[in-house]
């Protein structure tokens, strides 16, 4: 039986405990969650656990042979094709089949009954290598790498030129195929979008074996795992049972503990009185003493406070106008591989857009030319007068400077008037006292998502580009994201893989495709609603609708035309309901200033200034209506 082992280890970051003499045993046929919040200390653990970080007390067990396989966090690949760095994951099955060829040559020049030693050695091998899947690993590397989103054409791309993320389903999926006894993966849904983090799910169902797996993905861990760790001020707790289970009990433990310690306090309060009131008393000296003692001796209940959470607000915007965003014809290709095309987008203030598609279609690219970072497009994109934007990327690490501390990294870029506020700033966002003296090279994943929104917030910005940014966040902190990007006034373009947040944020939809993109209006589950009717529509006779890419060309052109005319009709109107509310206000403003008042003509005349407005809101809006009924039915 596999498995390993933690005896009375100890681990300590400065003052901080991560360990405290703790024991575990890790089965390998477990299928575990590791759970606890931000820099509580998953990842180092998973670091002790696979022997890449020596604690300084205690001991790591495991039985010779066990076969470790450890995820980072973040990591690179090494070079070579996308399928080449998998197949690594077979190099032990190389070696080992050189090592069966090897004994079959022995055996051809050998002495008769040696060499059917030498036979029987070599089929032994290859007996194993078959049960160990090398001779089918061409497939099953294609599999694995297709289930995490690699195509025909991608599976062959160098690997250095990759984005963080998919360098780290290349790392993932070379994990996964050598099939260690314990596989340790910490946070591997980070990178993935919905139609890869299913396939992992099920991938990780099915596993024979179990493994230990850091997410802040509840719904993904209820699916997959049987059992809890929780990690906490240095504390490993293990409970049987799902991720839901385990916070049930936890609520319950909590109660308990509360209930205890009231329960504890009183019964303290008590025996502290009788020792005051009876301590100069001769006939009752013995009693007090008794009492003292055992009050020395009791075990105290403590309550742990709850883990402060985040707080913030986005500071109010600067102005900018109505037109944030003018997009013509945006097209963008790697070299003869078209990304997207035909992109015509039009982004008004206050808009919340979920930029979405499916594998490789280019969301992050799109966010990276949206940002100024890849200048390499065709087409025109313009913004808004006065737009600011503010970039959250996904490999937000790499915007880090390892040398420098917490502090320094947001005194590069805070004006100098902000210098006093900062440790403050950096307290609300959980780096508290010393912590702000960290380099950020040592920050756990959470921290480092943590300081890029604070040096988010620090810049003055109306317009936010947000590539998955509640990666590593733990379930409090993404709530209090949420919360803060609620009520923030700017614009928001947002690509995010988590389901929950979108629903909560979005109110339209950006589809990108190869061919052309499109839109959708209302909220992400209006939009998800639709995806699926989208795949199961069929006729009554059981034959496939004609869909979108079956239209003619002709059609689908026509349509387009239709949609922009529509668009642009839309957009019109909304900029006239806006000036035309503009201008309620100000004669409502009038109407009410005490100074008109006694002017009879003037107030008939706002009045009927009034009624015109309102006459001509009317009827704008009914017309906005129709025409955005009319755009929903030409998308749907
Ligand atoms: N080499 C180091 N020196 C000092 N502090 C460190 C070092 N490595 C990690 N830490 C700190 O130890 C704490 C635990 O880090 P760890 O990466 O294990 O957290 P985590 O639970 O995985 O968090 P997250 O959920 O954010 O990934 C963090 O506060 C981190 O900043
Ligand atoms: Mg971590």
């Amino acid at each position: 039986m596999s498995f390993v082992q933690l005896n009375k280890v100890s681990l300590a970051f400065g003052d901080r405990d991560i360990l405290l003499e703790s024991d575990l045993t890790l089965q390998a046929e477990k299928k575990t969650a590791l759970v606890g919040i931000n820099g509580s200390g998953k990842s180092t653990l998973l670091k002790v656990l696979a022997g890449e970080l020596l604690p300084d007390g205690g001991q790591v067990i495991a039985p010779e042979g066990v076969r470790i396989g450890y995820l980072p966090q973040t990591c690179l690949v090494t070079g070579g094709t996308v399928f080449e760095e998998a197949e690594r994951a077979f190099d032990n099955l190389r070696q080992k089949e050189a090592q069966a060829q090897h004994l079959a040559e022995a055996a051809a020049v050998a002495e008769p009954q040696q060499a059917l030693k030498l036979l029987e050695k070599s089929h032994e091998i290859l007996e194993f290598l078959e049960a160990a899947g090398w001779y089918r690993r061409q497939e099953t590397i294609e599999q694995t790498l297709r289930g995490l989103g690699f195509t025909t054409k991608t599976l062959y791309n160098q690997v250095t030129v990759l984005s963080g993320g998919w360098q780290m389903r290349v790392a993932l999926a070379r994990r996964l195929l050598e099939a260690p006894d314990i596989l340790l993966l910490d946070e591997p849904t980070n990178y993935l979008d919905l139609e890869a983090n299913e396939w992992l799910e099920n991938f990780l169902k099915r596993r024979a074996q179990g493994f230990c797996l850091v997410s802040h993905d509840r719904a993904f861990l209820d699916e997959v795992v049987d059992q809890v760790i929780e990690i906490a001020n240095g504390k490993l707790s293990v409970f049987s049972g799902n991720y839901s289970a385990f916070e049930q009990r936890r609520t319950e433990e909590k109660l308990r503990l509360q209930d205890a310690w009231k329960r504890q306090q009183a019964e303290l309060a008590k025996q502290e009185a009788y020792i005051q009131r009876f301590r100069a008393q001769a006939t009752k000296a013995s009693g007090v003493q008794s009492r003292i003692k055992q009050l020395e001796k009791l075990e105290r209940i403590e309550l742990t406070s709850d883990a402060s959470t985040l707080r913030f607000r986005f500071p109010p915007v600067p102005h900018s106008g109505h037109d944030v965003l003018t997009v013509r014809a945006l097209k963008k290709a790697w070299g003869d591989t078209p990304i997207f095309s035909n992109l015509d987008w039009d982004v008004v203030k206050g808009s919340k857009v979920a930029i979405t598609g499916p594998n490789g279609v280019g969301k992050s690219t799109l966010m990276r030319i949206l940002a100024g970072r890849d200048p390499y497009f065709s087409g025109t994109l313009r913004w808004g007068s006065g737009v600011q934007t503010a970039y959250f990327s996904q490999d937000h690490e790499n915007d880090l400077n390892p040398q420098k501390t917490v502090l320094e990294e947001l005194e590069t870029d805070a004006p100098t008037d902000m210098f006093p506020r900062l440790r403050d700033l950096l307290g609300a966002f959980l780096f508290p006292g010393d912590d702000v003296e960290k380099k950020t090279a040592v920050l756990s994943g959470g921290e480092k998502n943590r300081l890029t929104l604070v040096k988010m917030l620090i810049q003055p910005s109306n317009v936010l580009l947000l590539d998955e940014p509640t990666n590593h966040l733990d379930l409090a902190s993404k709530d209090v994201l949420l919360d803060a990007l609620k009520s923030y006034e700017g614009t928001i373009f947002v690509v995010s893989h988590d389901k929950y947040f979108l629903s909560h944020l979005v109110d339209q939809v950006l589809e990108l495709a190869t061919d052309t993109p499109t839109r959708h209006w209302g909220g992400w589950q209006d939009f998800a609603r639709r995806l699926e009717e989208r795949v199961t529509v069929l006729s009554p006779g059981g034959a496939p609708v004609k869909t979108e890419s079956q239209l003619s060309r002709d059609e689908v052109k026509k349509r387009q035309a239709q949609e922009r005319r529509l668009q642009r009709e839309e957009d019109a109107l909304l900029t006239q309901l806006d000036e035309l509310e503009t201008q309620l206000k100000q004669n409502l403003e009038q109407m009410s200033d005490p100074q008109n008042y006694k002017d009879g003509a003037l107030m008939r005349r706002f009045q009927q200034e009034r009624e015109g407005l309102e006459r001509q809101h009317a009827e704008t809006q009914t017309r906005w209506e129709a025409t955005a009924r009319e755009l929903e039915a030409l998308k749907a």
